[in-house]
């Protein structure tokens, strides 16, 4: 309750009896119940009012120290219902409008089962929810005759299709969501007071969306892009959402920039090509005139920017936040996320296939791990500094082309969180979610990264458009489970209905109510800032850390194992190719002298460029040494994960005649390991084995072809395995395992399909595991053999057989 300023002190009687029909909204003429409620109604608002002569937190609006500490909002508590409602007849209740609202309760937060609808057993009606008797035939004059306007139930079907479609996000429109829960290893009182973080155990919902940034709704999930990752957290105290994405930099330092930057990557406005692909000419044109950009760029080029699932992939907060304990102190933060199946990527040669065979790879990996209940798990981490720690840095923590060294900060684990439920539907939830930068709750608080500041602005502002006016707060996915109560009304397609003639703030004739939270329980911006280095005073410039543009790229680049750093340099080689204007193309390589001699030299031999180009001139000569020249954190190879092989294709193939029980042996041991283990045959359908039973290929080397998968099983026995070798599709299959160094397991005869396809290595038992995933056994030995394969799969690639250009 508000706090009391005054007793509400009882009205006469007489005077309020007379109030009570002295406005023109009064009722005219009055049975004698209704007398007695309006002047009982009059005199409660009078006495409410009265107790409250003024307005008793004024004073407190001024000053600093005030500023620091708002009061809680002053008001009367009513003498009853009486004096805050719209009317006195809120309580005749009927199916439709049921009964009061409840006191402090805002119905429209309430779990999603309010609005989850399910047709079992029912008729078909129209929105209006009159039975449908025809939904096959429009309405005629004469079954040959013309369709009537009067088909209200045509239009209708009609109209609602015609508008079926929403705006797109202008950017991360590809993406896939799914419902979990976040919890929390420990409260952390001395760090933050957000409701999350309040006790060991303590759960709180999430929902997520994975997405790709330039392509549109429709596009392939394997572009190379970087991946959003953001999580809304329904919190005890309001939505706090962790917008972020799937690398811990970002291409620009400034707000300003994000449209340049955003033009320059999307489809090139002449002709609307390449679809979600960086690999044209307006992109590296500006990049290569960005040299902030270059740290992004590494990342970009690399592995991370195909993962191998959302399951798979890191996310990270970017900028740095703030994080605020209940005595108002702060730390400057931020935010891991670690997925507990480990980093794994896609190689370019995979990730362009596959976008041609499945473009919702990564949709359907996601729905189809939950569906299975191998929940996709992930560990929040939290890298904890002060401002004095940050002063001494050799960059600029308010700049996002930066990151905080692990070594240089360790990152905490605080947490983890579980995606455990796919979404009912996609458009109502994954498509009309909608996060922000702007929402956090009590606990934390915003850097002044610059780059972070036009975030804050922009999402709810592009949200207006998408959804369609300002109320999509209240769509269902975007509810908080916290109590909204404010004075904000009406607008597009608004849901809530207010009870009370109140909407404004200070008020007496609603008690007060809501009122102002004060400094104890809402949300109160930190007051610390960095201390100012330079002048004060309005300016458009970036402080001086900010133009050290290469130290943290070669951080990067120095921090990949050799295999990592081909991948960038062959990924660079590939985008400028695409590239038709031989000047960007020099202005990369001269750019990328800046960050590494040895990557620039690969690039421009993979592009014909001799001699290199200079260095770009550099913003500043002489940056501060850094205090981490190599930190192999940043390395996917360094998070292998739990070694489980949840979630894991496996292709088995199968043809007429191929030995049965080794093969079920093999996928058994398998599935055993909750990975998913498919028969790809020659077509899909029953086919029987050599030993006297039979096997149902689920899938066919036409319809998911190698590279749909993590690993390859070959069958025994001669007439199946002559079967294979007949097929090309085999072969195909074959080459892409060998190529994107997956385990492949040849059981007894199947050891020629290895040779008929070409494989750069004698087939024998030599090649161990380890260097090229490549296992020899015989039927009978399936059991051991299928142990072996296990272990590989879980190492997910075997590089060791990697080249470029491939042989085969
Ligand atoms: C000034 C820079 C930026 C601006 C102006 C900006 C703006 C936008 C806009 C307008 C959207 C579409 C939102 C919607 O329609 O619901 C969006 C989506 C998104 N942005 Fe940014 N963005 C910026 C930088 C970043 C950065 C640095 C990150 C990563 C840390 C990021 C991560 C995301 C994500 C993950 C989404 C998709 C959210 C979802 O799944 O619905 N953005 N951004």
């Amino acid at each position: 309750m508000p706090r009391s300023t005054k007793t509400p002190v009882p009205a006469k009687r007489a005077a309020a009896k007379a109030a009570a029909r002295n406005t023109d909204s009064g009722p005219s003429q009055l049975s004698a119940a209704l007398s007695d409620a309006a002047s009982n109604k009059m005199a409660q608002v009078q006495d409410m009012v009265a107790a409250m002569p003024d307005n008793p937190t004024k004073p407190l609006e001024h000053g600093f120290a005030n500023g620091l500490k708002p009061p809680q909002g002053a008001g009367v508590p009513p003498a009853s219902r009486l004096p805050t409602g719209s009317t006195l007849s809120e309580e005749n209740r009927s199916t439709k409008t049921g009964s009061a609202a409840a006191e402090g309760v805002n119905a429209t937060i309430d779990t999603l089962d309010r609005v989850r609808v399910d047709a079992g057993g029912r008729v078909l009606t129209t929105n209006q929810g009159v039975p449908v008797a025809d939904n096959q035939n429009s309405l005629k004059y004469g079954v040959r005759g013309p369709a009537l306007l009067e088909d209200f139930i045509l239009r209708e079907k009609l109209t609602h299709f015609d508008h079926e479609r929403i705006p797109e996000r202008i950017v991360h429109a590809r993406g896939s969501g799914a419902h979990g829960f976040f919890e929390s290893y420990e409260a952390l009182p001395d760090i933050t007071r957000a409701a999350p973080f309040q006790a060991a155990g303590k759960v709180t919902p999430v929902f997520v969306r994975f997405s790709t940034v330039q392509g549109e709704r429709g596009s392939k999930d394997t572009a190379r892009d970087v991946r959003g990752f953001a999580v809304k957290f329904y919190t005890d105290e309001g939505n706090w959402d962790l917008v972020g994405n799937n690398m811990p930099v970002f291409f620009i330092q400034d707000a300003m920039k994000f449209p340049d930057l955003v033009h320059a990557v999307k489809p090139e406005p002449h002709h609307q090509m390449p679809q979600a692909a960086s690999a044209h000419d307006t992109f590296w044109d500006f990049v290569s005139l960005m040299p902030e950009s270059t740290h992004m760029l590494m990342w970009v080029m690399s592995d991370r920017a195909i993962p191998r699932s959302f399951a798979t992939m890191q996310g990270f907060g970017v900028h740095t936040f703030r994080m605020v304990n209940a005595a108002g102190e702060s730390v400057f933060v931020k935010f891991h996320w670690t997925p507990k199946a480990g980093t794994h990527s896609l190689v370019w040669d995979e990730a362009v296939k596959i976008s041609g065979a499945d473009p919702d790879f990564h949709r359907r990996d996601l729905w189809e791990r939950i569906e299975a209940g191998h929940y996709p798990e992930y560990e929040l981490g939290l890298q904890v500094f002060t401002e004095e720690q940050a002063e001494q840095f050799s960059f600029d923590i308010l700049d996002a082309t930066k990151i905080v060294p692990e070594e240089l900060v360790p990152v905490r684990p605080v947490g983890r969180m579980v995606l455990n439920r796919n979404p009912d539907n996609f458009f109502a939830e994954t498509e009309q979610v909608a996060f922000c930068t702007a929402h956090i709750v009590p606990g934390l608080d915003f850097s002044n990264d610059p780059l972070l500041a036009g975030r804050i602005h922009s999402y709810v502002d592009t949200q207006i458009s998408r959804l369609g006016g300002p109320n999509f707060h209240e769509i269902p996915i975007n509810a908080p489970v916290a109590q909204v109560h404010n004075n904000q009304r009406d607008g597009m397609h608004r849901q809530a209905i207010h009870r009370g003639r109140v909407s404004y703030e200070p008020n007496s004739l609603s008690g007060g109510c809501p009122f102002q939270a004060g400094a104890v329980q809402g949300f109160v911006s930190v007051p610390a800032r960095i201390e100012a280095r330079e002048e004060q005073g309005k300016v458009r410039a970036k402080p001086e850390k900010f133009a050290d543009h290469y130290t943290q790229a070669r951080l990067f680049f120095e921090s990949q194992t050799p295999v990592e750093q081909d991948h960038i340099a062959n990924a660079f080689r590939f985008e400028l190719s695409k590239v038709t204007v031989p000047a960007i193309r020099e202005r990369t390589v001269a750019m990328l002298r800046n960050a590494s001699e040895v990557l620039a030299k690969k690039v421009a031999t993979g592009l014909g460029i001799d001699p290199l180009p200079d260095p770009l001139p550099r913003a500043l000569a002489d940056p501060a040494p850094p205090e981490v020249t190599k930190s192999p954190a940043l390395s996917l190879l360094a998070r292998p994960g739990d070694g489980s092989l949840k979630g894991r294709k496996v292709a088995l193939l199968v043809a007429p005649g191929v030995h049965g029980a080794s093969l079920s042996t093999v996928q058994e041991a398998v599935v055993a390991q909750g990975a998913v283990a498919r028969l790809v045959g020659t077509r899909i359908g029953r086919m029987p084995t050599a030993d006297g039973d039979a096997l149902d290929a689920d899938a066919s080397l036409e319809n998911e072809p190698g590279f749909l998968f993590d690993a390859l099983v070959l069958p025994d026995g001669d007439e199946g395995v002559a079967a294979l070798a007949q097929d090309g599709h085999t072969m195909e299959f074959i080459k892409d395992q060998f190529r994107h160094c997956k385990t492949i397991l040849a059981l007894g005869a199947s050891h020629r399909l290895l040779a008929q396809a070409g494989l750069p290595l004698s087939m024998d038992k030599s090649h161990a595991l380890g260097t090229t995933g490549l296992l020899f056994a015989d039927a009978g030995a399936a059991a051991a053999a299928a142990a072996e394969f296990i272990a590989g799969v879980a190492r997910h690639r075997h590089f060791g057989r990697e080249m470029d250009p491939p042989l085969l």
